[in-house]
């Protein structure tokens, strides 16, 4: 009968028996998936796995530190930090087209990793943790009319030449899946409960120019948003929850003077594997002290909305 713990297993000797005595190079997003594939593959070979923590410049408030010290405190697994945002920013200027902000990401992350991996005496292996629905969101489909619904990052948006091949152990599992195997190797509760963020991070929630400013400003939104969304005890029952920021500027009225600022907009749904999405039915009453809170302490913004769509026919990120 199948378990995770024989699946663990199972997935310790693929990896031995794909790595042998090679090095592998494994890049942490921040997420449930990159982390859990690099506790797995840790338990398999040990020393011979590096792990790569990128800060592009385009994480939420706070995501950065709680990876970092996850994996430095509770781990005992190197952890090289690469500060990278002027790097991710600088190519994203000018660029509005979601495929075109999704493919430059991918290769510039497979850039950083080929440095790291020069000064480490060089890595035969990438690993990442890739799901099975990054792969079908990414792929044509086969049969049908061949769509590209969205290049996942650690798909689609690879560069067609790599010098390392992948290891993806997750590769066949749904998220609900890779969260049982987290407990199974037992990362902490918390870790394993938080809400998907996708590797692109806030440049796929800012239709349009991605800038430092406009990150900075959809940060504290978000970070609001969350807030209440912890404190109203609603986090785990949301499969995932962000704000986006809107290449649009509305007028408004702040004391007696007249803004002219930015629309935010918030997204909260429940779904089982991120295939499929339904919207989040949260009470008016807390939309309205989130929007509120939002408008009187982020510069910026004047204006939010709630986006009721479901998916399909929406998707769960906005590009
Ligand atoms: P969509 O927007 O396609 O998202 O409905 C489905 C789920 O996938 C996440 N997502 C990504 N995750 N790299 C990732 O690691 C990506 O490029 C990417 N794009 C979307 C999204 O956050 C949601 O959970």
């Amino acid at each position: 009968k199948w378990s995770m713990a024989g699946f663990r297993a199972a997935k310790i000797a693929e990896i031995r028996k794909q790595v042998g005595t090679g090095r592998v190079i494994c890049g942490l997003s921040g997420g449930v998936d990159s982390a859990v594939a690099a506790v797995l593959i840790h338990e398999a070979i040990g020393e011979q796995l590096t792990c790569v923590y990128v800060d592009h410049g385009l994480m939420r408030s706070g995501e950065s530190e709680e990876v970092v010290g996850l994996f430095r405190n509770s781990y005992n697994i190197p952890l090289v930090h690469v500060q990278a945002s002027e790097l991710f920013l600088g190519g994203l200027a000018g660029v509005t087209d979601p495929e075109a902000k999704r493919k430059f990401i991918g290769k510039t992350f497979i850039d950083v990793f080929e440095v790291e991996a020069k000064k480490i005496g060089g890595a035969d292996f990438l690993a990442q943790g890739t799901l099975y629905p990054d792969v079908i969101e990414s792929v044509s489909f086969t049969g049908g009319p061949s769509v590209t619904i969205k290049s996942h990052h650690n798909v689609g948006g690879l560069p067609e030449r790599m010098n390392m091949k992948l290891v993806e152990p997750l590769r066949e599992l749904f998220k609900d899946e890779v969260r049982a195997l987290g407990r199974e190797l037992g990362l902490p509760e918390a870790f394993v409960g938080r809400h998907p963020f996708p590797g692109p991070g806030l440049a796929i929630r800012i239709p349009g120019e991605v800038t430092e400013e406009r990150c900075d400003i959809l940060r504290k939104a978000d970070k609001i948003y969350l807030e209440e969304i912890r404190k109203a005890g609603l986090y785990d029952a949301i499969w995932q929850a962000f704000a986006v920021l809107l290449p649009v500027r509305t007028v408004g009225v702040m004391g007696d003077h007249r803004t002219y600022d930015s629309v935010c907009g918030l997204r909260a749904v429940t779904s089982v594997d991120g295939m499929t999405a339904d919207v989040y039915p949260f009470e008016s009453s807390f939309l309205s002290a989130v929007a509120t809170r939002i408008v009187n302490e982020v510069r910026g913004i004047n204006r939010v909305v709630y986006d009721y769509t479901s998916k399909p026919p929406g998707t769960i990120e906005w590009e």
